[in-house]
């Protein structure tokens, strides 16, 4: 039997077996997480080296004539990845294809500790979507070791053992909530009106969380300048207005303070720039309970998480970004599927797969830290009260009940 010991030098050891996984250090991780991180520094800069020791099934995947796709998620109890992992796995079960998939609680050092598994479990291929994709660098290194291709679902991930990206086009989805706020608030009439929002952004350890702060503020930047539209509590960056973990606790938190302190002697609040459904939620109860003028408050979002579906018909949010699911999921299922049969993966294959919804191609756009990947990105649709019914009921994604809420139906495109 062939073996394979690759030597590397590993910034962090995992762990190989019950133990667990070393590594992360980041804020999502537990307290002995970090303790693991601080002996991996040391170990570092002791420049101890490792070696990536494969399983058997690791070394025999390709050849062993069955096909496993390696499916790890960011986690099983929120709704947005548990649908995307379901509808990935039922899409390649029902083609014939074994799943191996793992859900990661959204814990850095829980999907370290997934994606070590499922290589040495003997998986052809893995398809990641990043509780944080800059954490992911070494463990991915394993992947390499063994030959196991790797196609970064929905978030960035820096490795350059990731070539191939499908997601929404991150930077449209600002810009459309953006235009949202623009539009609405007729910020090219020429009046001396000047117009408030507060800007409530995405977490920054998820760097599709980038795309959605700077596409959105390439279209609201020019009224900032110009006065036309003020941040009052002063909090524009990036930075000093992200959301941890897209938190709907630490949204609400956050703007019942601002609202609180900047908007409590009558300053009307005009808009929330908010980067998507679960801050949302934060945001409109904070609106709800803190904010006494009778003006109704801009609210953006993105996802079209139930709740917020019904927000939006109850006038506390006035747009979401939907970016559909069974579409994100079937190009990842068509890229996936070319790439194992051997096909070329680029432009031809948006004609080939016979997408029903548009995809652009972009070899030029979104990096992996060392290059751009091959990426497939699907174009997100603003929702607003007036189209909700229209493109998301009328058109099979959800099922609004007697009570006004909202149900998403089973829409998974089975092949
Ligand atoms: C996804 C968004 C989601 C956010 C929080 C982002 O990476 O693209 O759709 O709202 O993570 O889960």
């Amino acid at each position: 039997m062939k073996k394979k010991i690759v030597s590397i030098m590993l910034a962090a050891v995992l762990a190989v077996g019950a133990g667990g996984c070393t590594g992360g250090g980041s804020g999502y991780s537990s307290d002995s997480s970090k303790e693991a991180a601080e002996e991996t520094a040391e170990e570092k800069e002791e420049g101890v080296s490792s070696e990536i020791e494969l399983s058997e099934a690791a070394q025999n995947h390709a050849i062993d004539g069955e096909e496993i796709v390696g499916i790890s998620m960011p986690a099983e109890h929120l709704p947005r990845w548990n649908q995307d992992g379901n509808y990935l796995k039922d899409n390649f079960e029902a083609a014939g294809y074994t799943v191996d998939i793992k859900w990661a609680d959204n814990k850095i050092d829980t999907q370290q500790q997934d994606i070590h598994d499922l290589v040495n479990d003997g998986v052809d291929i893995l398809l990641i979507a990043a509780v944080k994709g800059t954490e992911l660098t070494d463990v991915l290194e394993e992947a390499k070791a063994a030959e196991i291709p790797v196609i970064a679902y929905d978030r960035i991930i820096d490795s350059d053992s990731v070539e191939y990206y499908v997601s929404f086009d991150n930077d449209m989805v600002g810009q459309l909530e953006g235009e949202h706020i623009r539009d609405s608030l007729d910020l090219d009439k020429e009046n001396d009106e000047i117009y408030h929002m507060e800007i409530v952004s995405g977490d920054s350890n998820d760097k599709n969380a980038d795309g959605y702060y700077y596409g959105a503020m390439n279209v609201l930047q020019p009224y900032l300048d110009s006065g036309k539209l003020e941040v009052v509590s002063g909090e524009t960056g990036y930075q000093e207005t992200e959301t941890f973990q897209w938190s709907t606790e630490l949204a609400n938190e956050r703007m019942t303070n601002i609202i609180t302190s900047y908007y409590s002697d009558g300053t009307p609040l005009d808009a929330v720039l908010c980067a998507n459904d679960t801050a949302a939620i934060g945001v409109a109860d904070a609106i709800r309970d803190s904010y006494t003028g009778k003006n109704q408050v801009l609210l953006t979002g993105q996802d079209g998480d139930v709740d917020n579906l019904k927000n939006i018909m109850d006038g506390r949010q006035t747009m979401t970004v939907y970016k559909c699911l069974p579409h994100e999921t079937q190009a990842m299922y068509d890229v996936t599927v070319a790439f194992m049969n051997g096909e070329e993966i680029d432009e031809s294959l948006i004609k080939k797969a016979g997408w029903d919804f548009d995809v652009v191609y972009a070899d030029d756009r979104y990096s992996n830290g060392t290059e751009y990947m091959k990426s497939f990105l699907l174009t997100p649709l603003a929702i607003t009260k007036d189209n909700l019914v229209e493109e998301l009921v009328d058109k099979g994604f959800y099922d609004m009940n007697d009570d006004g809420t909202f149900t998403v139906k089973e829409t998974v495109v089975k092949k």
